[in-house]
């Protein structure tokens, strides 16, 4: 019986830049989805987790098509539907899908990114389709699309594939180059704060953003030929913006021509070992998609600015979506305790919410558990 692993992942910082064809810095945690395949007699695929209540079963028959309802099983059932027709592959028997996840839900960790990776690598090991983690990665970020209705960039589903333990990619998501960067903290720890918030990053929201930046494309291209926001340096934008007559446009835009720059400097300064001015840079990530993005709330700028004050705290914002989910720390070893007893207290006489607090330990991307 086959068992296969994918991760979630954190963002440490460049979102909402991977739809522009710009720059992001994840890595994958030692978190994630366990996936126990199974062939069966029945020509079902029977979709079960130890997470969901639902239960849902699927003919091979049958074209397949998104399931109503929201239901989960769209995320796996959308990863075997797609990689059925890039491959031309067809099921010829029924198999028994049993999911479970420790990747917290709804934390903005890629939950559903690790379920649709971890599909898409087990039907590729099983039917022997022959594909490289980044084509899985393509396979899965199509079935979020098309099953789930989110115009997602490639971010999540590319490390949930890629990740290696003890480092970050930095990844171009305009050519899906990338580099493994060591991630050396020594005594620093990335401690992720679960707001818990009751608010989402629905798909109408992420995909609303994704349309405020065509529309900055389209406007800036009537003065200067690109074709995405990641084509302008921060000095290009600068000369171009008064052009950008809509501010809510304008902002969006300048969200993601910053924070493309903010990520890859924040690269070199990790690369030498430069930390304080990494966790500026995350700073300021955070302030951009407060601003310009307004993807933050009451919620997750209460556990930034919050952490931003507290000594020992070498950087703090939101990593993944947005609204809800989690912030990113970089935190001191001894100052861990004084942190979460801090951003704990303040939080919950702002909110009212009950933080949760996890040490991100990261890990490696998808991969067989046993053959
Ligand atoms: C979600 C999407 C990613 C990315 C982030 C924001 O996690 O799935 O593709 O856009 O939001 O950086």
């Amino acid at each position: 019986m086959p068992i296969y692993f994918a991760p979630g992942r954190v963002n440490l910082i460049g979102e909402h830049t991977d739809y522009n064809g710009g720059f992001v810095f994840p890595c994958a945690l030692d978190f994630g989805t366990r996936l126990t395949l199974t062939a069966n007699s029945e020509r079902l695929l029977r979709f079960r987790s130890m997470n969901m209540a639902e239960t849902v079963d699927v003919s091979i028959d049958q074209p397949f098509r998104p399931l109503p309802n929201h239901s989960w099983a769209n995320y796996p059932l959308g990863s075997i539907a797609v990689l059925m027709q890039q491959t031309g592959c067809r099921l010829e028997k029924g198999y028994d899908l049993l999911f479970e996840g420790n990747v917290p839900l709804g934390a903005g960790l890629s939950s559903s990114a690790s379920i649709e990776v971890v599909t898409a690598y087990a039907f590729n090991d099983i039917l022997q389709l022959g594909l490289s983690p980044t084509q899985l990665a393509l396979v899965a970020q199509q079935a979020e699309h098309t099953y789930a209705g989110v115009n997602c960039g490639i971010m999540d589903q590319f490390i949930s594939a890629n990740g290696k333990q003890d480092n970050a990619v930095f990844l171009n998501c305009d050519t899906l180059q990338f580099d493994y960067v060591p991630l050396h903290l020594d005594d620093v720890s990335i401690v992720l704060t679960n707001s818990h918030s009751p608010h989402k990053l629905d798909a109408g929201t992420y995909n609303q953003r994704v349309k405020e930046c065509q529309q900055a494309v389209n406007i800036i291209s009537r003065h200067k030929p690109i074709r995405q926001l990641a084509d302008l340096t921060v000095s290009d934008f600068q000369e171009i913006q008064s052009t950008i007559t809509n501010p809510v446009i304008l902002r969006r835009a300048r969200h993601v021509v910053t924070e493309i720059q903010r990520t890859r400097d924040a690269v070199k300064a990790l690369r030498n070992n430069d930390l304080a001015t990494f966790g500026q840079l995350m700073n300021q990530s955070h302030q951009s998609l407060r601003d310009d993005y307004e993807v933050t709330g009451q919620e997750l700028d209460t556990l930034a600015q919050t952490a931003w004050q507290i000594p020992g705290v070498i950087g703090s914002r939101m990593t993944g979506g947005g609204f809800g989910g989690c912030t990113v720390s970089l935190v001191r070893n001894d100052a861990i305790g004084h942190f979460q007893q801090t951003v704990a207290d303040t939080y919950r006489q702002t909110t009212g919410l009950q933080a949760e607090f996890y040490i991100a330990h990261t890990g490696g991307g998808a991969r067989t558990l046993q053959q």
